[in-house]
């Protein structure tokens, strides 16, 4: 399947808006993707009814077409280019599905070989770059260092990134992918005093960024192939997922011409919201927090309480209505790194465990389709990995970057793109003459 956008879309039909008062009415044709519903385009709808569409949170809003993750939340369905979820995890490596979101298909073994080589020959960063994290405190959020730093490329690469350059965009996207891994590794190890360890190129992207963040000079990491597979796994269910939050202000953030290192740092700031992938890092806190398993019953009343703001962290989702294939695999590869290192009790994840089979259980959490999510085991395969709370989320940035760089690429590259302009219902003052501040109230 290429990986172009398609380049004119067909009407499949047309359907017509009637405005029962105005007698005004719109034809608005309708397309078909190649899976999911079709969409009505409203392009015409302001022009020939006067109305805007209203639709808070875009709810029901296709903001683009795009050919590189498919989901079907009733079915819980995750496609990647068309390959499922599940077998791309047990079977595919990260740089493998890197490639496969930015070109369209799966490399053949040149191909492969290639782009692995690519990528690990622009891990490094430039050695002013150490110099950025010193601005920060040691104890500062990972994730707003994230931000910083990953921004500041945009002053290393900006007359030299022509974003119109298909050349550039692909450099741009390859050194995104290959050095947010050291970048990530340099705000953990500038946060706990030891000093930057620098990329190694004969380990693979999972063992490389493991080797980062747990080598230090005077003794190297002992590279354990279970931690790296199920990093590298980790890497591939966090890697893309259609147009959500973070992806979608990437996109918008794109699509005035902005750098593309200033783009992925405004990803970084999205993502980092506990309503999204800070939900991982909010997880493990409300686990803590529960503790026991006879507490489960007091959350999950909060959670059902509407005057507690209280929700169960890593549950729930805007599309899925139905269990996350990404947390059932999630789930799998947890029980596997715990067997394979021997844990034999992780509480925590004995309490996450009971919390699914209560809520699922439970009416108001059926009710409302709530399953669990990406970020409901994540965090204990973390914990279990070595890594600290507060570096789960940018982990998650990490493995995202890879499909906001292969949108941001798609978004440059549709036929259709425009900068982005949402309008608005306007519910503030009717026009009112300026008064004079000795005539006020
Ligand atoms: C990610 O979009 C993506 O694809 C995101 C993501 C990705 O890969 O990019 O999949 C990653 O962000 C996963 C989600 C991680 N967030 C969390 O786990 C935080 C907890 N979840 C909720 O905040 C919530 O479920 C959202 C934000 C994920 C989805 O919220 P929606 O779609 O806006 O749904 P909603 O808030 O309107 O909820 C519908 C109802 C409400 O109750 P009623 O008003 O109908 O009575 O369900 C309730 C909500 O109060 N509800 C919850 C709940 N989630 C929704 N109640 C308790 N606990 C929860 N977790």
């Amino acid at each position: 399947m290429s990986a172009k956008v398609v380049k004119e879309m067909t009407p499949a039909r047309t359907v017509t808006l009637t405005d029962g008062s105005s007698g005004k009415s719109a034809s608005l044709p309708v397309y078909d993707g190649t899976l999911g519903p079709g969409v009505i385009d409203v392009r015409a709808l302001y022009k020939e009814t006067g109305y805007f569409t209203y639709d808070p949170g875009f709810m029901a809003t296709g903001s683009c077409q795009s050919g590189i993750t498919f989901i079907d939340g009733e079915k819980g369905v995750l496609l990647h280019r068309g390959y499922p979820i599940d077998e791309l995890a047990e079977h595919s490596s990260f740089l493998e599905c890197a490639y496969l979101l930015l070109n369209g298909d799966l490399p053949n073994a040149k191909a492969k070989t290639d782009f692995e080589n690519t990528i690990t020959k622009h891990t490094m960063v430039h050695e002013q770059i150490q110099l950025l994290y010193r601005g920060f405190r040691r104890d500062s959020h990972p994730m707003a260092v994230m931000i910083g730093v990953v921004g500041a490329l945009a002053a290393f690469y900006h007359e030299d990134t022509n974003i119109k350059n298909a050349t550039h965009r692909m450099i741009a996207s390859h050194r995104l992918i290959a050095k947010m891994p050291t970048i990530a590794a340099m705000a953990y190890k500038y946060s706990i005093g030891q000093p930057f360890m620098y990329p190694r190129n004969e380990l693979n992207y999972a063992e490389n960024f493991l080797h980062m963040v747990f080598s230090v000079p005077c003794e190297e990491y002992k590279l354990n192939p279970i931690h790296a597979r199920a990093m590298d796994r980790l890497l591939i269910l966090h890697a893309d997922h259609e147009q959500n939050a973070s992806t979608s202000t990437v996109r918008l953030a794109g699509s005035s011409g902005a750098n593309p290192y200033a783009c992925i740092a405004a990803g970084i700031a999205t993502l980092w919201g506990p309503a999204h992938g800070g939900a991982n890092e909010a997880v493990l806190k409300m686990l803590r927090e529960i503790g026991d398993k006879k507490r489960i019953p007091e959350f999950i009343k909060r959670a059902k309480d509407k005057d507690d703001n209280f929700k169960l962290m890593g549950f729930g989702h805007r599309v899925y209505k139905n269990f996350d294939p990404r947390a059932r695999v999630m789930r799998e590869t947890c029980h596997e790194v715990l067997s394979d290192l021997g844990i034999k009790d992780e509480p925590l994840l004995e309490i996450a465990m009971e919390l699914e089979r209560i809520a699922l259980e439970d009416d108001y959490f059926v009710k409302r389709k709530l399953y669990p999510n990406v970020d409901f085991y994540s965090g204990i395969i973390l914990k279990a990995l070595g890594f600290p709370t507060q570096l789960f989320t940018v982990l998650f940035a990490v493995a995202r970057t890879v499909g906001w760089v292969a949108q941001w690429k798609e978004m440059i590259e549709d036929p259709e793109q425009k900068i982005g302009r949402p309008r608005q219902l306007y519910t503030g003052s009717p026009q009112r003459p300026y008064v004079p501040i000795g005539k006020r109230g």
